[in-house]
Parts: structure tokens; sequence; C-alpha cells
């Protein structure tokens, strides 16, 4: 195998982590503003405000401290009014931030606008799916739509900045956050990032409905030991740039703000004190021009972490490794000053990160705007708009993926003449909103069972089992339930985890349906009625059992606001489902982690020699593998064709496919791209996607796909983690999911 030493690297590095389908166009890419003029008039005014600051107002604007209720406590008030505060977060509403604003802009010395920061993770008070059920979409556009409207709310509300998107790549379900991101992919995880970054920022971000983005956590963190939150990770460089990063890159590509570290360390170093990531890589290699935000105390915890011997240490070592701003740890209000003073933190250290804040309120217009045009009439005139109610119908349609049904159970006739709708999460408003609720509201919610009478029609008896527990151990209403489906030509039971079992230090040690849920599913199964198992869930549940009994099952993560819409939408029929896993579903916890783009090993799994890379007591495939997702419809694909058989490393292959809806209804097709390098200098995964589209088909209807395979796309990093491109043949997989499909290969010279 002969290397490439002349691939243009800078290039090359540049395009390794950026997806294809998500170009930055350059006035987004701009630190602070597009242009030159009103630039470096920014800068001045940054720089005259900045001469103008005790050392004490500059490590004020590195404070972020978080508040309780609907106002700042007196403390918190006084710190304002001497300008020892930057921003605040949890303080929502255009009344609430309006008022406090005015402490900063009315009664502090140097009246810098407070930046006001909120978890907007999957909308404001319209709530979208959770981003993981947005994932399974698989449509940029929309994913960039529903951030704009979570942007426009929050904005209105007097929300400045969101910590969203989160983009940590997630290969572990039993890691509560994987409900936050969009799955385990690095390319699917790089084009929803960019899409979310311009759908939180528009084009300006001086247009008062947009919002900073923030993307985090910065870095690895879902690759927590064991699934468990905060946890060590322990991984490779190239493991990092493979996987984890390529996110990160697309989201500073995007534009994006701001950056969170994240709480755990990688290979010892805690990313709160990581120089290497936020200076080498981030600023250095990406070039980005915002600022970085510690999590949540992750500064003091520091200390915990053991590489700091107090929290003045921690904040020092923070700041130095260039975390501009700490959040609610107060080592940069409290003790920092008197670092400064003695010479142990340079004074130029300081400045920069105080440039950077304030280049963000700058960039945010927050310098001539402090209020940014919220108002209390607008946010009531945006909050819950009809328009944004009936985007998240549609983005919940697009979210919901059907994982089997046998025999065509789905669609159900709206004219079904018994129906029997159980189990705990069939009516169960605020769970249905999922993890990190902002201000969604369970009365905004229409549930399952709401969704599902509004549309069978008059003459159907609709038969409900009153609720059940999630995650309890009572069996009561199991009597009652069984009674219901024995009644009813089919049961559809609405089974899965609470909201709170997934996000933040929401880890599990099994993955099974919790509670007695299992037993309430089996229990209705026996009954012999049909059963449609919908699922309500922040992570992919290992469901065997039901997998082989079950007929028909829906994974409708939690769609938020309009589930019950959405899901009859598609539980009858008038939309079919298009939605594709971005995460494998396991069989077993035994099986985690799993996940499509693994290495083939020196061992790859069979089934007729005992000695390779596999279980005895489960197969080597997930339950579900990533990608897959079934419609009413089938799809067909046919006639793949590159456009050369052999290209330069320069050169860019063309790959084309006809994709034909070979049923009687019209359907959509998530028509996936991957490749693989046959032989590289270094492993290589069995596949990578590196492409998709969404493919809309009438009944018959065929329609041909081209995609384009740059040569960033079969670049990777090679033994000294620079990228290259190296000759040999790589295969070209296209289909509708992770296994199988079309497959043809090409020569790269
Ligand atoms: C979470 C972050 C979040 C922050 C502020 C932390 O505990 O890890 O994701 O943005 O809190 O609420």
């Amino acid at each position: 195998m002969i290397r490439s030493h002349t691939a243009p690297l800078a290039l090359l590095a540049a395009a390794l982590v950026a997806p294809a389908c998500a170009p930055a166009s350059s006035h987004q890419r701009a630190g602070v503003t597009p242009r030159r003029s009103p630039a470096v008039a920014v800068d001045r005014r940054v720089d005259s405000l900045l001469s103008l600051m005790t050392l004490e107002e500059k490590l004020g604007q590195l404070n972020l401290l978080s508040v309780d209720g609907d106002t700042v406590s007196p403390e918190q008030g006084e710190l304002i009014r001497k300008g020892l505060v930057g921003g605040l977060l949890n303080l929502t509403g255009a009344d609430a931030t309006r008022r406090v604003q005015r402490l900063a802009v009315e009664q502090s010395r140097l009246k810098v606008p407070l930046i006001f920061g909120y978890d907007v993770i999957h909308g404001y008070r319209t709530t979208f799916p959770i981003p993981l059920a947005e994932a399974s979409s698989w449509d940029p556009e929309a994913v960039e739509s529903t951030a704009r409207v979570a942007a426009r709310e929050a904005a209105a509300a007097g929300v400045h900045w969101t910590y969203a998107p989160m983009v940590d790549v997630a290969r572990d379900p039993r890691w509560g956050r994987i409900a936050e991101g969009s799955g385990e992919d690095p390319f699917l995880g790089a084009v929803l990032a960019a899409a979310r970054v311009r759908g939180f920022q528009g084009v300006d971000l001086k247009a008062p409905e947009t919002v900073l983005a923030t993307a985090k956590h910065f870095a690895a963190y879902g690759a927590a030991e064991g699934g468990r939150d905060y946890n060590t990770v322990d991984i490779s460089e190239r493991a990092l740039r493979d996987v984890y990063l390529p996110p990160f890159k697309a989201a500073v590509d995007a534009g994006v703000g701001s950056i969170m570290t994240s709480f755990n360390d990688i290979a010892g170093v805690p990313s709160t004190v990581n120089r290497w990531l936020l200076e080498t890589v981030l600023r250095g290699e990406w070039g980005f021009a915002g600022f970085v935000v510690s999590d949540w105390t992750s500064v003091a915890e520091l200390q915990a972490h053991g590489v700091a011997a107090s929290r003045a240490d921690a904040g020092r070592l923070a700041l130095e490794a260039g975390v501009d701003m700490d959040m609610q740890s107060r080592s940069y209000l409290e003790d920092l000053p008197a670092l400064v003073r003695r010479g142990l933190i340079s004074e130029a250290v300081m400045n920069t990160a105080v440039r950077r804040v304030l280049l963000g309120k700058a960039r945010l217009g927050l310098l001539d705007d402090p209020y940014r045009g919220a108002t209390p009439e607008r946010e009531r005139a945006t909050l819950l708009a009809p328009a944004h109610r009936q985007l998240a119908r549609q983005i919940a349609r697009e979210a919901i993926v059907l994982l089997k049904n046998d025999r065509n159970l789905l669609p159900l006739s709206p004219a079904v003449k018994t129906l029997a709708v159980i189990g705990p999460l069939a009516d169960a408003k605020r769970e249905s909103l999922g993890p990190w609720q902002a201000q969604g509201r369970g009365e905004d919610v229409v549930t399952a069972l709401e969704g599902i009478r509004q549309r069978v029609s008059p003459g159907t008896t609709l038969l409900y089992a009153k609720r059940a527990d999630i995650a309890g151990a009572d069996t009561t209403a199991f009597g009652d339930a069984v009674r219901l489906a024995r009644q009813a030509e089919v049961a559809v039971l609405v089974v899965g985890e609470a909201a709170d079992m997934s996000g933040e230090a929401a880890s599990r040690s099994t993955l099974g349906l919790p509670g007695v849920q299992q037993r309430l599913l089996e229990a209705v199964h026996a009954t012999g009625t049909p059963v449609v198992l919908v699922l309500m869930n922040g992570r992919p549940l290992a469901l065997e059992w039901a997998a082989g009994h079950v007929a028909a099952i829906v994974e409708a993560w939690f769609l938020g606001v309009e589930s019950g819409h959405a899901l009859a939408d598609v539980l009858f029929g008038d939309v079919a489902p298009s939605g594709k896993l971005p995460v494998s579903v396991p069989r077993s916890v035994g099986q985690v982690p799993i996940y499509y783009n693994h290495k083939n090993t020196g061992r790859p799994p069979s089934a007729a020699d005992k000695y390779t890379s596999k279980y005895l007591d489960a197969p080597w495939t997930p339950l579900f593998p990533f990608g897959h997702g079934l419609s009413y419809t089938t799809f067909d694909y046919g006639d793949l064709r590159l456009s050369a058989a052999s290209i330069t490393r320069a050169e860019t292959l063309k790959v084309s496919v006809t994709v034909r809806n070979t049923g009687a209804r019209a359907g959509t097709e998530v028509v996936q791209l991957y490749l693989r390098d046959d032989v590289a200098s270094v492993t290589r995964p069995v596949r990578e996607l590196k492409g998709f589209r969404r493919v809309p088909l009438g009944p018959g209807e065929a329609r041909t796909v081209e995609f384009a395979v740059t040569p960033a796309q079969l670049a990777f990093y090679g033994p000294s983690l620079e990228p290259i491109i190296e000759p040999g043949t790589f295969r070209v997989f296209v289909g509708g999911s992770s296994v199988g499909g079309l497959e043809g290969s090409f020569e790269v010279r």
C-alpha cells in the first residue's frame, strides 16, 4: 500500500470533519460581523470598553450565575450593579429579563449588558421531539426549522443564548444523555449539528429572533465509561478525531458562537483544563472565534477530579486552558482577582477571555439593544404560535420509526370497530415532552390517546385502560388492561420510560422496559389480540422479546407537544412512517457498545468458527441496525452506477441509484450511502455513512438519486494522524439501512 504524501493536507484536514452537505457560508464563519468595517468598529468598541474596566469588572464578565426562580437574589442583584456578573442562566420571560437587564445597563458603572442563557434543547415553549427523535427524521431542513422556531420563541422571551446543540456522539444507550444528541454517527451528527446552529443563529445574530448557540459538551462526553454520566473517558486521539469531534467541527464551520466544555476527563485531562482541545484543536486548527463556557460547576469540580488543590487553582487552570466563562463555580469571580493581582495569572490571558465574551455580546447586538426587542407582547404572540405547533407535528411524524410491521398490521383503519389503548404513557402529558422541557407544559401536549381519539371514526369504540405505573411495581391495572385488550380488535400499548429517565444524570444499567411494563406487555399479548407497541423513550431499548412476539413496533421516542397528532397520523396511515434509526438498538445491555461503523477486527464474527469476535450466548448483530426504519410501502433499489471505475485522489466520484416505490402507497425513503476503505495503513470502519437523502415517492414512482463522493470523504487520519487519502479499492453501499444494500467498488489511484 502506497501512502499519498502530496494530498493538500490543510484542505483535507478541514474537509475531513466537515459534512459535505452542510457547507458553511463565508459570512456565517466570520467571527463577529460579516463585513470588515463593522467588525473593526466592534473591535474598537470592545477594546475601549476593556480599557475602562477594573480587574474585578473584567473577571465579572466571565462570571455566569444561575437564577433560581423568576428573579435574581438580592446578592445577585448587588453583584450585577457592581458589574461583577457577565451573564445569567435560567432567567426567562421578557418581563423578568428586562427587569434584571435594567440593573446592569442602568445601575452598573459601565452598563455592560448581561447575556441570558438557557437550555433550549428541543424547543422553548413549543416542545419539539427530543434531539434523538429529530435525528431519526434524517431531515436537516426540518431540524434547522425547529431550531429556528425555538430561537424565535426563546428570543421573544428575553433569552439570548442557548446551551444547544448537544452534539455528543453516543454509542452507549445506558448513558441518559443519548436523548439529547443525534445518535451514534459522526456524519449524521455533523450534518444535524450544522443545521441546528444555522437554525438558532440565523444569518445575522443581531436579528432579534435569533439566539447564540452552544455546541456541547466538548468533548467525548458521550464516551463515559459504562454509560455512567460524568464518568471517565480514555480514548485515542484517533477515536476522538474520527468519531467525537466531527460534529463540533461542523458546528464551528457553521459559525457557532460558543462551546461548552464537558464534565469528563479524556486520558487524564478534564475537558475544562484541556488546553490541547481548546487552544490547539478548537481555536488553532478550526479557527473558532467565539467564547468557551464551562459546564455547571465544572471549574470547581477540577478539585474532585484531583487536578486542582483549591478552587482558586481550578479557576486558574481553566482560564489558562482557554475557558472564558465560569458557569456557577464563582472561582473566576471570587478567586481570580487576587491571582491576577499577584501576577499568578497573566493579565493578557484574562483580557483575551473578556474580549471574547464581549465580542459574543456585540455579535448578538446587545451593546446596541440590551433587550433585543423582547417584550411581553412579542412573547405572548410568539410562544406556541399555531405555525410552531404545525411544525412540531410535521417533524414528529418524520421522527417516528417503524421498527416492525408483521402482516401489515399497520396502518390501522380509522373505522376499526374496537380499539384498546393501554399503557402508562398513552395519556401522560408531561412525560410526552421528554427530558429538558424548558418552558414546555404538560397542558400543551396532545397525548397518544387524545390523538387517536380525534382520528378514529365516530363508530369506533375506544377503550382506554387507566394509567399504570411506568417504573413502579403496581400491577393492579393489569386486569383492566387485559379485559379491554380481549374486547378489542387491536390493542395499542404505549409504554417506555418516564421523561426523567433520560437526559442528565439518568444513566441506566438495564435497557428493558422499566417497572412491570414488560409483564403488562406480555399479559396483553397473551390475549391474542394483535398488539401495536408504541415506545416512548429517550434511548434505544433492548426489547428482544417484543421484537420476537409483537406484530408491530413503533419507536416514538418523545415527540413533544404534538405527540398524539403525529402518532395518529402515522398509526392510521395519513402519513407513512419515514424515520430511520440514528443509533443501533441492542438486543441486550451486554452487547453495548454496539454500533454499525465498527472495525472489522482480525477475526470478524463467523458462525462457523468459534474463535471469532462474538458472544457465546447472543448474536453479534443488533436487534435493529443503524439506519433501519420501515414504511407502509416498499422500496426497490436498482441501477447502481459509478461515474468511473477509477479516480485520482483529487477527483469526485458520482454515485447514482434508482429507487422505486414498489407498493401501493406513497412513502418517503431515506436513501443512505456508505463507504468502506478496503485496505489502509490504519484499520478503517466496515462502513461509514457519507451521504443520505430523503426521497418522497408516489406509488410506483421511481427516482434516480445522485451522490457526490468527494476527496474529503475518502480521507482519513493516517498513522501519524495526518489527513490522507490512500490509493486502493473502496466499496460503496447504497440502501435503506446500514445493512445490505447495493454494492459497488472503485479504485483510487
Ligand atoms: C448540563 C449542561 C447544561 C447546564 C446548564 C449542566 O448540568 O450538563 O448541558 O447546559 O447544566 O443548565
